[in-house]
């Protein structure tokens, strides 16, 4: 069989099991996105980046950081970046994936254990993987069984030192993790935490500062703020001890040996982080759309509310899904079907995506397109 035969057949696998995936061109309202406070288009940061264009800022950085990439846009991002998170100091990547796998496959050594939650983001699996410290899996929020993973790993010879993984919001539930009782366990068992603020910052928090606000700049814990969701850009700042930022720069092979990101992205992502700050405004109203679709949804399709901008319609079966997507898609409403690996098997659901790009109107029209495609397939 060719190389090419063989994908072929793999494929065609994936495709027997509803499970292949294409692009699809963007059409319809938009409930798909990450877009959360609509900045991707907002005046406001299109003249930032002609005023960055105009200073002269470089489109593109021409090298590592480590060697002629460097550029003063990336050192200004990061320090405002740090002052405005509070974190002694932060490290810019191309993206929140990037950002991930060097956190996880770098800062964890080999003798340590990495207690992820079971709903932890891909990007942090990558990093495990290229990682050597022994990772397990706790139940989703489950603090208790956190600490019972640590019992065991310690019981069982574990003689590393701990990290404790989590993201603020759940990309595809929703929910928060608990991080109050998140601090305490660290605390506890002196180990470090990683919070995933990838759905948070921008929406919640002290002037878009997320859930973790407050906690950056204490000695055992990272946050990770990706900058192509709410703040509408590209990349992901990773807000952490001075020592360790050293530490990737130093032995982070996706820092390393890649390319350092656009100046001009940097640029747009400092004018984004002021507008973020400044603009309660498009926070506020986001949060009162949140509000009101959570009522419509509870009344007219029985979802109840996540409490976040993120919406989970949990159909199970990945096929029935993807047929419900196509007909609210077929309305004029885009919203995606996610099935495994994604999200875990027989939890197949439609992921809706509030952002300030649609308005009540809209999700009402929404929520009846869903209701009629539920009882119709
Ligand atoms: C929780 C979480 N972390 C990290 C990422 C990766 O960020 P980026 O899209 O910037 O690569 C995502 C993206 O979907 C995410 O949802």
């Amino acid at each position: 069989m060719s190389i090419l035969d063989a994908h072929a057949e793999a494929l065609s696998i994936l495709d027997r099991r509803t499970r292949t995936r294409t692009l699809i061109t963007r059409a319809g309202h938009d409930f798909a996105s990450n877009d959360y406070l609509g900045l991707k288009q907002a005046p406001e940061l299109r003249a930032a980046v002609a005023d960055a264009l105009a200073r002269g800022v470089a489109i593109g950085a021409g090298g590592s950081r480590l060697l002629r990439g460097n550029d003063p846009e990336h050192e200004a991002l990061e320090s405002e970046a740090a002052a405005f998170f509070g974190s002694e100091a932060a490290l810019w990547f191309s993206t929140g994936f990037a950002a991930n796998s060097a956190i996880f496959s770098t800062l964890p050594a080999t003798r340590d254990l990495i207690v992820h939650d079971a709903l932890i983001h891909a990007s942090a699996h990558e990093g495990m993987r290229l990682g050597k410290a022994s990772c397990v899996s706790a139940p989703h929020n489950d603090v208790d069984g956190y600490a019972d993973v640590i019992r065991t790993w310690r019981a069982a010879g574990g003689r590393g030192r701990v990290w404790i993984a989590v993201e603020s919001l759940y990309s595809m539930d929703g929910d928060r993790a608990p991080l109050t009782d998140l601090v305490a366990l660290a605390e506890r068992e002196e180990a470090f935490l990683i919070i995933d603020e990838a759905h948070a910052t921008g929406v919640f928090g002290r002037g878009g500062r997320g859930l973790a606000d407050g906690l950056d700049g204490r000695e055992y814990v990272m946050t990770l703020r990706t900058c192509g969701k709410a703040l509408g850009c590209e990349g992901a700042l990773v807000c952490l001890p001075n020592i360790l930022a050293r530490t990737l720069v130093n032995k982070a092979r996706g820092f390393i040996f890649s390319t350092a990101p656009s100046p001009l992205m940097a640029a747009a992502v400092r004018a984004s982080l002021r507008l973020i700050a400044t603009q309660p405004e498009r926070r506020d109203r986001l949060h009162a759309l949140i509000a009101a679709s959570a009522q419509i949804f509870a009344d007219r399709i029985d979802v109840p509310p996540s409490g976040s901008q993120i919406i989970p319609v949990i159909l199970g079966e990945d096929a029935r899904t993807m047929r419900v997507a196509g007909a609210i898609q077929a309305r004029g409403y885009d919203v995606r079907g996610i099935r495994p690996p994604t999200v875990p098997a027989g939890t197949s659901r439609l992921r809706i995506s509030l952002t300030l790009n649609v308005d009540e109107d809209i999700v009402l029209g929404l929520a009846e397109a869903i209701a009629e495609a539920h009882t119709a397939t």
